[in-house]
């Protein structure tokens, strides 16, 4: 258990409560929203796919609301599953007294408000966004994601979980992100992330790449020349985002260790971008390592589906065709490196074996 896990035990096993929002303001008492089942008249629609919640849509005196109530048993195998909703409610809090502080509500404006949420009585009450999640990832699309995570990241948040189901899109074509299940808290200024300097491999648009952009391929089945020209656009984009942070980064002072590691990605990335030879090779790398994280997330969890197994016949494709370049390019990592090509395909027959097992 990490410190964080042990403190969220604690805090669930005591009495005390996180309350957000004032209950004047909430369209129906607390209580009331807490006992809200499927037959109320106020429901429009459940959403019953999440494994640590259920998610009511509500019209209350014409207004439309999401009420995200936490499932009595979660339904996930690991620690931060089943304090997810407790840590949702937590990053809720922090994220909602930014958003009322006005040096810091216009750049978390694509961060969708609580209304009102009682971490005892299970529920965060938030404003319906009538969206969809994302059919086309567009340049702009990436921008205000990107400068909302850069955002969080200043004050010391970090997304983990940027799959398709946690972004939805408006008919402004404007992102909206709502799930803080897997936010957590670091310092921008001497932590890669909040894993601390362990794992320097994770990132923001790291994150993206793998809950989000490289399973969003997979699915499209796309030419291969129309992925790179997306997968370009990405990398202009990220380039510009961690230049930014980089200035930031120099201008609080951060340590030399936190600047030279976001300045050797963007040198990475431009080295791609300059011809397409390059950016063929880096997002081999890349897609492969996203698809490896991805995996063992899914296996993990226990939660597999059909993109895992497809991600698996990638990894191994990969391993099969191209493992010199992965050893000759660090695109080895954890417990895959130092591996023969033998024993990581035998490696990932066998994941395939459990992914299968693990099909939701
Ligand atoms: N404020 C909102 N407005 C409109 N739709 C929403 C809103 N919040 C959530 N949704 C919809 O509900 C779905 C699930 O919400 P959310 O991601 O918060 O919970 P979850 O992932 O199902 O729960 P868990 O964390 O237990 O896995 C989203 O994919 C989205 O379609
Ligand atoms: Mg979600």
């Amino acid at each position: 258990m990490n410190l964080r896990q042990q403190q969220q035990k604690e805090f669930d096993e005591s009495s005390e409560n996180i309350i957000i929002g004032d209950e004047p303001l909430c369209p129906l008492q607390p209580s009331v929203l807490a006992a809200i089942t499927e037959d109320s008249p106020f429901v429009l629609k459940v959403i019953r796919s999440g494994l640590t919640a259920e998610i009511y849509h509500l019209r209350i005196d014409g207004k439309e609301y999401n009420l995200k109530k936490r499932r009595q048993v979660a339904k996930v195998a690991n620690l931060d599953g089943q304090y997810s909703f407790l840590n949702e409610v937590q990053r809720r809090n922090d994220l909602q007294k930014l958003k009322q502080k006005p040096e810091t509500a216009q750049r978390l404006a694509h961060i969708v408000p609580t209304i009102y949420a009682n971490y005892r009585l299970g529920i965060i009450l938030s404003p319906w966004i009538e969206g969809e999640h994302i059919s086309e990832i567009t340049s702009d699309l990436m921008e205000q994601l990107f400068n909302t995570l850069l955002a969080c990241e200043e004050y010391g948040l970090m997304e983990w979980d940027l799959c398709s189901g946690n972004l939805l899109v408006d008919e402004e074509q404007q992102l909206w992100l709502f799930d803080f299940g897997y936010m957590y808290s670091f310092d921008p200024k001497s932590e890669f992330n909040s894993n601390g300097i362990t794992d320097p491999l994770f990132h923001m648009v790291e994150r993206f790449e793998t809950r989000f952009f490289f399973g969003w391929l997979l699915k499209r089945e796309q030419p291969l020349v129309e992925q790179l020209a997306l997968y370009r656009t990405l990398k202009q984009r990220a380039v510009v985002c961690y230049q930014q942070k980089v200035e930031w980064l120099k201008a609080h002072q951060a340590k030399v260790m936190v600047i030279n590691h976001y300045q050797s990605i963007i040198s990475a990335w431009q080295t791609a971008l300059v011809n397409d030879e390059a950016l063929w090779h880096l997002f081999l790398l890349e897609l492969f390592r996203s698809h490896v994280l991805d995996i063992d997330d899914d296996i993990d969890g226990q939660s597999c589906t059909s993109l895992t197994l497809k991600r698996i016949s990638i990894v191994l494709d990969i391993l099969e065709n191209n493992f010199d370049y992965l050893l000759l390019n660090d695109g080895l990592f954890y417990s895959n490196k130092g591996k023969s090509q033998q024993e990581l395909i035998q490696r990932y027959k066998e994941k395939r074996l459990l992914a299968q097992k693990y099909q939701l």
